[in-house]
């Protein structure tokens, strides 16, 4: 009998903390009594959201993007028109990457490597018809860092689009909401 999406992702989510354990990052989670972040939405999303790695808001609840690029994301999702059954959203990297100095830095090549077994896993189980890429690390885990901002492209059964991370449009003072314009087509032609 096939499993549906949740009982799937609740035994991939399992494996996944022990193979987190046994990472130097899961130091990060001790250290600050955060949490390994897994995703948020639905387990059998239609859509799904894959940025990079979990912040200081996410490390401390428990939930990815629920901090300022969280914020613009959730814009992004109402400007495509996305109920809450519609989409999910997860990171490559489950746990937050910090300095030495204790500050946030992107995940580097091994740390998304060491995740990316997990990261197809929870994709399959989840099973989504688009995969949205937030930025060069999501790209990167599923070999696609030279997509364009706006491209679109095919992977196994699903279709990719790739747009920056939340945070850079942050950085820039800008919304995104123009490169979010192939994604809108995409979607119509899904419905
Ligand atoms: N940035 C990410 O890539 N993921 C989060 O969960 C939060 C910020």
């Amino acid at each position: 009998m096939e499993l549906d999406s949740s009982t799937k992702l609740a035994k991939v989510r399992e494996e996944l903390i022990e193979h987190a354990k046994k990472h130097a990052l899961y130091k990060n989670v001790l250290d600050t009594k955060g949490h390994i972040v897994f995703g948020r939405g639905s387990d059998s999303a239609k859509v799904l959201f894959i940025g990079e790695a979990p912040g200081f808001s996410e490390n401390e609840q428990g939930k990815p993007f629920i901090g300022r690029s969280g914020k613009l994301l959730d814009e992004w999702v109402r400007e495509l028109g996305l109920k809450t059954q519609d989409y999910g959203v997860m990171n490559v990297v489950p746990i937050i990457p910090l300095s030495i100095e204790k500050k946030i830095r992107p995940p580097t090549e091994e740390e998304i490597a060491y995740f990316l077994p997990y990261t197809t896993k929870m994709v399959e189980a989840i099973n989504p018809e688009v995969i949205v890429l937030l930025g060069k690390s999501a790209a990167r885990a599923f070999g696609k860092e030279n997509m364009k901002v706006g491209e679109t492209c095919d992977f196994l059964k699903t279709r990719m689009f790739f747009i920056y991370h939340p945070a850079y449009y942050l950085r820039n003072g800008a919304k995104g909401t123009s490169d979010l314009a192939n994604l809108k087509k995409l979607l119509l032609e899904k419905k």
